[in-house]
């Protein structure tokens, strides 16, 4: 088996670690119950790449367990969890010296250019003789090999060579790299991968964003389920999920006093809203940004400031970007800000946050604290203090979000790969949500665990409100 992790040793802890996150994550054992005996991904091969944690471990797991081949590599360079994925690659009967579980292709502190070496290996699988073989479901966070798959399939269309033209974005050359180096000697690769693609389920806003852009500009080449917006995910992961690791991060990075402090949330979406209260919990004074007045007014009624980040940027000492869009904090904020502020990103990309920016002032230095900790120390001898290098710091400076709440988001994962993969004829080129059963069911799932009664309609009370007793209980457009 081919893999690439830091340390096949660290199996043992990892494996504790995955017994633990089982427990608390019903849905997807749920899911293994359920369908283990039927197999539905029977014949699935599944390309993934979503952070490599413990929590991704018991997904990746049951996948497997419902019949699915899967190859594996991380969506971030800094959120692999080493122990989580030398168990995965050891597998339940393997051993460190003849692993037996499933190829991983991730681990903590990568390159870009490692990042995107690995990214294309997750499209290599092999079929039972021995022949290679693509992938035939996509399972992503962020969207990135989904991106690398259409665009070596805009390369052979065109018959152009990746990285003939220059750019000046680092990320984007590492993409043309490997493309370049994969289709020498190789034909209409991606596009023979890309035909064989029964569906891709994304798991983040940000990707679900570039797959709708996809779609109305008629360049999506298979359907897509957008997980994220599933109410089980967006509005549990994205809010309580951030509630509990921004903090997390906050604090193993900087271990500074949260309380009495001033913090800036940018963006009060589900990501920012779960951050604000994050803080609030702290006892920090919390002060939110938004462009969205339906946002501003609800931080507003939540009880938190709402300003123009130019209006506090000099006495903040935390600033939180959870956007999903680009510039938010940019070199006149850096250049205001007070001395020893925290900067972080807890949103997909790192260019919410102008790092490339701030290593071009002059005189500047960037000086490492601890691994995704450092200070830049500006020639003045202000220090400012940027977390993971703006990538998310809930994952790279702390461990994510908690079992319980990924249990949900995973659930609806699974049930999307089960969809597109049995039922691919039910789904035309498009980007798809989960039906609103399969929503209140992930829930349903989750609600023994922590001792909730749910009261049970009449048949007259369903009737009343035009609903069925066994669901669902809302219209599509009903909000949460
Ligand atoms: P969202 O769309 O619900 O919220 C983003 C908010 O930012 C919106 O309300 C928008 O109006 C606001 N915004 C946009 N531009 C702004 C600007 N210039 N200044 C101030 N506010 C601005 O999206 P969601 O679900 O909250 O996700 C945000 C990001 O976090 C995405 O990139 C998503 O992929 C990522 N994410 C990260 C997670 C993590 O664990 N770190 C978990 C889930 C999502």
């Amino acid at each position: 088996m081919d893999y690439k992790v830091a340390d096949l040793s660290l199996a043992d802890y990892g494996r504790k670690e995955i017994e633990l996150a089982e427990h608390e994550m019903p849905g997807l054992m749920a899911m293994r119950e359920r369908y283990g005996a039927d197999k539905p991904l029977a014949g699935a091969r599944v390309a993934g790449s979503l952070h490599m944690t413990i929590q991704t471990a018991v997904l990746i797991e049951t996948l497997t367990a419902l019949g699915a081949d899967v190859r594996w590599a991380t969506c971030n360079i800094f959120s692999t969890q080493d122990h989580a994925a030398a168990a995965v690659v050891v597998g339940r009967d393997g051993t460190v010296d003849a692993p037996a579980g499933t190829p991983v292709f991730a681990w903590k502190g990568e390159t870009l250019a490692e990042y995107w070496d690995e990214a294309e290996k997750v499209f290599d699988f092999t079929d039972a003789d021995g022949n290679a073989v693509g992938p035939n479901m996509l399972l992503d966070d962020g969207g990135d090999i989904t991106m690398l798959l259409h665009k070596g399939v805009e390369f052979e269309k065109a018959g152009a060579v990746p990285g003939q033209d220059s750019t000046d974005n680092e990320e984007y050359k590492e993409v043309l790299r490997v493309l370049a180096r994969s289709l020498e000697n190789r034909p209409q690769h991606w596009t023979n991968i890309a035909n064989g693609i029964k569906g891709v389920t994304e798991e983040t806003t940000t990707g679900v964003l570039r797959l709708y852009d996809r779609f109305k500009e008629g360049s999506l080449l298979f359907p897509a389920i957008n997980v994220n917006d599933s109410v089980t995910k967006s509005k549990f992961d994205n809010k309580y999920g951030c509630r509990h690791s921004l903090i997390d991060g906050i604090n193993r990075g900087t271990d500074v006093m949260i309380g009495g402090k001033v913090a800036v949330v940018c963006g009060y979406g589900d990501v920012g809203k779960g951050s604000a209260e994050s803080l609030r919990g702290q006892g920090a004074r919390v002060i939110v940004t938004e462009i969205d007045p339906i946002c501003a007014l609800q931080a507003a009624m939540d009880g938190y400031e709402v300003k123009r980040l130019e209006s506090v940027v000099e006495f903040a000492d935390i600033f939180i970007t959870t956007t999903g869009n680009f510039d938010i904090i940019k070199i006149e904020h850096f250049e205001k800000m007070k001395n020893q502020a925290i900067v972080g990103n807890i949103g997909h990309f790192d260019n919410e946050i102008d790092m490339a920016g701030l290593a071009r002032i002059p005189g500047i230095v960037k000086d490492e604290i601890k691994p995704q900790v450092h200070q830049w120390i500006f020639e003045d001898g202000k220090k400012i203090i940027v977390l993971s290098e703006g990538r998310l710091l809930n994952l790279g400076n702390a461990t994510g979000h908690p079992s319980f709440v990924m249990s949900n988001s995973f659930t609806n994962q699974v049930l999307a790969q089960i969809e597109l993969f049995t039922k691919t004829d039910d789904y035309p080129v498009g980007v798809y949500v989960l039906p609103k059963h399969l929503d209140e069911e992930v829930a349903r799932l989750h609600l023994d665990a922590l001792g909730v009664e749910l009261t049970e309609l009449t048949k007259e009370q369903a009737e009343y409100l035009g609903v069925d007793v066994a669901g669902p209980y809302k219209s599509d457009h009903y909000r949460y």
